[in-house]
């Protein structure tokens, strides 16, 4: 099953909004026979690239896949008739699928056929490795990242805004290709008329993000390289009002009402969003944490000092006892240049 995880994970970014799945074969002496992966969404499922691999010697052997084979018509056949016409013997699978034309179903299928099967395989390292997939079909809400860079007083920018740049290139290198594996980056108003960004992916990476902006007041900029190239990669400004962002519809850019931040990524999840970026500033990312939306954190820490009064990464309210401070779990640092690289979960 660990080998299985291992592949399922080399479909981050391209399988999105379908779950990462890896699968391996065993022939009945319990050699490996098969292995393969859930390559791309719309594309066939991990245990068909398996099967074929292992060709007749899944005869009387052992599938092992990171989900519940599927049992319905969606984009491909299901797989549970792939299993079965295979001749498997038995399935070792590490969680169900939650998706409803799932559910159980595939499970049911393989039991009744009389294939000898075993679920909750490391079920824990499966739910993580597909956190975002299962939290938009609970929620409805896409896995929210946030990432900022900071100088070692933590500022994410100086005392006259200004922000380029704090980390070093291997650090903005690795922002890139989490860019490229993103369906969107989120930035607030303030960040468009400091950084005048671009939020595109550096080289270009699996998925080309939607490119967003959050502005209340609806008050942006006249000229901005987002606006301007709003017709080649795709601009949404979520906004309470829209009335001064006709200029930004007429370049292209998607302009669409909602009135607080939770209806902001119900409207991504209702798009099939999986996984999300909060790129700052502090304003987004200060409201973002208040209302507990981030759940995964990605943080570069440069060797640098600006004192003064510059932002810090995080404003909005915040807690008021240290005892209330948000303690990261499953967190990693490495380095990264001569920046530090803190990544790490909301919670478990
Ligand atoms: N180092 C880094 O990683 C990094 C990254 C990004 C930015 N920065 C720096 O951060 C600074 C900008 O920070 P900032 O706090 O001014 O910018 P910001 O968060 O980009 O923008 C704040 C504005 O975004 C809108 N907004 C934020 N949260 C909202 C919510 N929940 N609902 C609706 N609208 C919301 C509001 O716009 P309206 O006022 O229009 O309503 C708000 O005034 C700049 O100096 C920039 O260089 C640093």
């Amino acid at each position: 099953m660990r080998q299985a995880l291992a592949l399922a994970e080399n479909g981050r970014g391209f399988v999105e909004p379908n779950p990462m799945v890896g699968a391996v074969v065993l022939d009945s002496g319990g050699r490996l026979a098969g292995e393969g992966w859930h390559q791309k969404f719309g594309g066939p499922h991990a245990e068909v690239f398996a099967l074929a691999a292992a060709g007749d010697r899944a005869r009387g052997g052992t599938l092992v896949v990171t989900l519940e084979p599927c049992c319905h018509h969606g984009k491909t056949p299901p797989c549970t008739d792939a299993v079965l016409s295979a001749g498997i013997a038995r399935v070792g699978v590490a969680m169900a699928d939650p998706f409803p034309k799932v559910a159980g179903g595939g499970l049911a299928i393989l039991r009744a056929a009389g294939v000898e099967v075993q679920v909750g395989v490391c079920e824990a390292d499966a739910v993580a490795l597909n956190a975002p997939y299962l939290k938009l079909l609970r929620t409805g809400r896409p896995w929210v990242h946030a990432k900022w860079a900071m100088t070692l007083d933590g500022k994410i920018a100086t005392h006259i805004g200004d922000s380029k740049w704090i980390s070093g290139e291997e650090s903005r290198r690795r922002v890139h290709e989490l860019r490229g594996r993103m369906d969107a980056i989120l930035v607030g108003a303030g960040t468009v008329f400091a950084d005048d960004p671009l939020l595109t992916a550096r080289p270009a990476g699996a998925r080309v993000p939607a490119r967003i902006v959050v502005s209340a007041s609806g008050n942006l900029p006249e000229a901005c390289q987002l606006r301007a190239t709003a017709r080649d990669v795709p601009v949404i400004v979520y906004t309470a009002n829209a009335a001064p962002l006709a200029g930004w519809a007429d370049d292209g850019a998607e302009v669409v009402s909602t009135p607080n931040f939770d209806a902001v990524l119900a409207d991504l999840g209702a798009r099939r969003f999986t996984n999300v970026l909060i790129e700052g500033g502090a304003g987004l990312l200060g409201s973002a944490f208040d209302a507990g939306a981030i759940d995964e954190y990605h943080v570069f820490i440069a060797p640098k000092l600006v004192g003064g009064t510059g932002p810090s990464s995080l404003g909005g309210v915040g807690v008021s006892r240290m005892a209330d401070a948000l303690a990261l779990v499953r967190s990693t640092f490495e380095p990264s240049g001569a920046d530090v690289y803190i990544h790490g979960f909301a919670r478990q």
